[in-house]
């Protein structure tokens, strides 16, 4: 039977977001679940893991995610307490709203909090971006990604490799399907309303002349505790920085944790350079106009590692690993970790011209949010007839 009407008898699909990389990836899902035939009714919940305006609201204004229709405000608090009271309020959310699934993206601990408590009661679950690995669990966002894939029983998949990973943990290959990257649907969606880095400095306060010289720019994030969590790394990395904007300009976004640790730490005085550029915490259309001019990004996030290959710009990631390894096999990205000489002598390979060009991995086409939605929803018709027939 093909369904042309969503069943009266079968609930919305509640789609759950906490963090900031969490926003661009759903956006696309939803405006997909919209244009389905039928559509598929949805939920929004955010978990409010990620609750300031430069970390929360810009993103869902630049990005046109319509406003929560539930809010759980949990706020910034250990891991433990973080993931606890996330659990504690979505418990009830499920209770009100009967969903026929949930549906969770990446890897921060609103999404192993929301899929526990899912899990637990029964109510089946969908992973996007199922199936990353970096294998150092050292990062909080391994644990949640092992034990999300775990649990989840449908996990979509940005790349081939991350099958494999599944395989390897013995999750059955039918609960796997490799659909392609949300990230970069909402990239391509979104490039032509990128905000142009001039006026991002502007708007900023900071001095767009800067880049009057035509050198151009580099891009600089980074929040990973094991780069900002420590004086001594931090003050490292920082002075690398500091020689690499002699040669040129370099445009810093600062994560909320670089700049509380900057202070905290008495570092302030290496980012005193008029060639260093700080800006606060920036909105994903300015992002996507400052990555897509940039000659060269330096970073350790995990969605700039992909945004920059998808926009062919050369990366290196401040990182000893990754768990996307096709931006380094196929695409512009270099692991240099925390080796000072490596990223120096990197990031003078690629402003010598010698960077990397890569090319697109497969299906990352802008189209993995619509294979979702005609996925799930012919899985959960399925689904639904065999539970009312049995
Ligand atoms: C979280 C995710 C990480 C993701 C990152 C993107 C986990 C385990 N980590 O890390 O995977 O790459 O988001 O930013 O889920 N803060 C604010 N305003 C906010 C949110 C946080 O000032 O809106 C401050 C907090 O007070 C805290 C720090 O930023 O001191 C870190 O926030 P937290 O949510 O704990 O983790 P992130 O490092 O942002």
């Amino acid at each position: 039977m093909i369904f042309t009407q969503w069943p009266a008898d079968l609930g919305p699909v509640i789609c759950v977001v906490g963090a900031r990389p969490n926003f661009m990836k759903m956006a696309p899902i939803l405006r997909a679940f919209a244009a389905n035939t039928p559509p598929i009714p949805a939920l929004l919940v955010h978990t409010g893991q990620h609750y300031d305006r430069e970390m929360s609201d810009k993103l869902f204004e630049d990005l046109k995610l319509p406003h929560p229709d539930i809010n759980l405000d949990v706020g910034s608090a250990s891991h433990a307490v973080q993931t606890a009271e996330v659990m504690r309020r979505f418990e009830p959310v499920l209770d009100t709203h009967h969903p026929s699934c949930v549906v969770v993206v990446g890897d921060v601990n609103s999404t192993l909090a929301c899929t526990l408590v899912s899990a637990k009661k029964d109510i089946p679950v969908v992973h996007v971006e199922a199936g990353l690995r970096s294998y150092d669990r050292a990062m909080p966002e391994e644990i949640n990604r092992v034990l999300t894939d775990q649990i989840a029983d449908l996990l979509y998949t940005t790349e081939r490799s991350a099958e494999a990973n599944l395989l390897r943990e013995g999750i059955a290959s039918e609960r796997v399907r490799f659909v392609g990257n949300v990230m970069i649907d909402s990239l391509l969606h979104n490039r032509e309303f990128a905000r142009t880095p001039a006026d991002t400095l502007a708007v900023a306060g900071a001095d767009p002349a800067l880049l009057d010289g035509g050198s151009g720019y580099g891009l600089i994030t980074l929040h990973r505790p094991s780069n900002v969590d420590h004086p001594e790394t931090l003050a490292s990395l920082l002075g690398v920085l500091l020689e690499i904007c002699e040669q040129l300009p370099l445009i810093f976004a600062l994560h909320p944790r670089t700049r509380a640790n900057i202070e905290r730490f008495g570092l302030g005085h290496l980012l005193a350079n008029p060639r260093l550029i700080q800006l606060p915490p920036q909105g994903y259309l300015e992002i996507l106009g400052l990555m897509a001019e940039a000659r060269i990004v330096l970073t350790d996030s995990g969605g700039l590692q992909e945004e920059t290959t998808a926009l062919g710009i050369p990366c290196l990631t401040l990182r000893q690993n990754t768990e996307r390894p096709i931006t380094v096999e196929q695409g512009t990205n270099t692991l240099v970790g925390r080796d000072i000489d490596a990223i120096r002598r990197e990031a003078g390979e690629i402003l010598a011209g010698r960077g990397k060009h890569g090319r697109v991995p497969e299906r990352w086409d802008g189209r993995a949010a619509e294979r979702i939605a005609a996925d799930l929803a012919a899985w959960l018709f399925q689904k639904h007839q065999a539970s009312t027939k049995g």
